[in-house]
């Protein structure tokens, strides 16, 4: 069968792992996928960077935009995040040309994510982005495609690693907040700008995609309440260890009778609940609903491999036409039918 040739906007911890990832499982990949993938395309501020990965045969584009314009792909890979600039051009620039999107980017899909998947609608392509929330985990999946059928009642976890890994080594090592915020940047797992993560904006975004899978409606990013870690000091995670409980930053959201609830905030969780033994890196989502019941996912939730393997299933999906990724709708609620979201009085 022929390649499908797709494009890689972005090759910083995410793009570079999976460009290691499509290469060095090549001919595994042809076989699960039924036809090969090929890089056919790249973009990267920096070309001279050694990123482990051989990627001479890929046509190099300067700018995102370029890349979505011009390059002769199937399948346009956006890894530069960002909810305005170069990501979000691109990817307009890609869904009206007609290709299939794949993006990691939560920022840009909190902000514009409705809207771009009509456009991918109306253009009959793909918007894939499992990779936007909590890293490998396959919570996307399971909301437009396990979950069908359920009214879900309550969506809520851990989603961000970079704030789960500093809470854990400050508790267990007595690590500083700083010490252990560096070695999350070291390690890949943090925003660019940090502050996203630890002021919770970060976990709102990915917050707001759930909301309106989960429930159906138009996301409000900014109408969520939000409160970060930045200010829980060391006293307050031993004062609430003495009461048997654990500090996470939790996103919840959740159907009331007045609308529906967001909000993303520190919160003490008993300390032999699942929630509370989540550690680390490692991200949760618990998801309620009528049919299936509680349903809990924990996983790998940051970092290169992680996201590239999210991205990576999104890929195989597009490859395989699986008859399900080509028909559920982007949204699991038809895009026309979503209800506005109304802020719990
Ligand atoms: N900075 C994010 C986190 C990356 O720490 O969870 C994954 O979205």
């Amino acid at each position: 069968a022929d390649a499908l040739k797709i494009g890689i906007a972005g090759l910083g911890t995410v793009g570079a792992a999976l460009a290691r990832i499509l290469v060095s499982r090549a001919n595994e990949l042809a076989i699960t996928c039924g036809r090969p993938i090929a890089i056919a395309a790249v973009s990267a501020r920096d070309r001279s960077r050694d990123r482990g990965v051989d990627l001479s045969a890929a046509t190099w584009f300067d700018t995102p935009e370029a890349m979505a314009e011009t390059a002769d792909i199937d399948v346009f890979v956006e890894l530069v995040g960002g909810a305005e600039g170069p990501a979000e051009r691109a990817v307009r620039a890609a869904l009206a040309r007609g290709l299939h999107v794949v993006t990691a980017n939560k920022a840009l899909l909190a902000r514009h994510g409705v809207e771009l998947a009509r456009v991918a609608e109306e253009k009959g392509v793909l918007l894939n982005f499992e990779a936007a929330v909590a890293g490998g985990i396959p919570v996307i999946k399971a909301l437009r495609e396990s979950l069908t059928g359920n009214t879900v009642s309550r969506v809520y976890g851990i989603m961000n690693g970079t704030c789960n890994y500093i809470l854990t080594r400050m508790e267990k090592e007595g690590l500083t907040f700083e010490a252990c915020l560096k070695e999350a940047q070291r390690l890949g797992y943090a925003e660019a700008d940090p502050t996203f993560d630890i002021e919770g904006n970060d976990t709102a975004h990915k917050l707001a995609i759930l909301t309106t899978l989960a429930f159906g409606t138009e996301i409000a990013a900014d109408e969520i309440y939000l409160e970060g870690i930045s200010n829980i000091s060391i006293e307050d995670i031993h004062a609430a260890a003495e009461l048997g409980y654990r500090i996470k930053l939790l996103g919840v959201a959740q159907r009331t009778e007045s609308g529906i609830e967001q909000r993303v905030h520190p919160t003490m969780v008993p300390h032999d609940s699942v929630i509370a033994q989540v550690d680390g890196v490692t991200n949760a989502v618990a998801i309620e609903s009528d049919i299936l019941g509680e349903l809990l996912m924990v996983g790998p939730g940051a970092g290169g491999n992680a996201t590239a393997s999210a991205v990576l299933g999104d890929i195989a999906d597009i490859a395989k036409s699986r008859p399900g990724a080509q028909r559920v709708p982007v949204l699991g609620t038809p895009a026309a039918s979503l209800a506005p979201y109304r802020k719990a009085q």
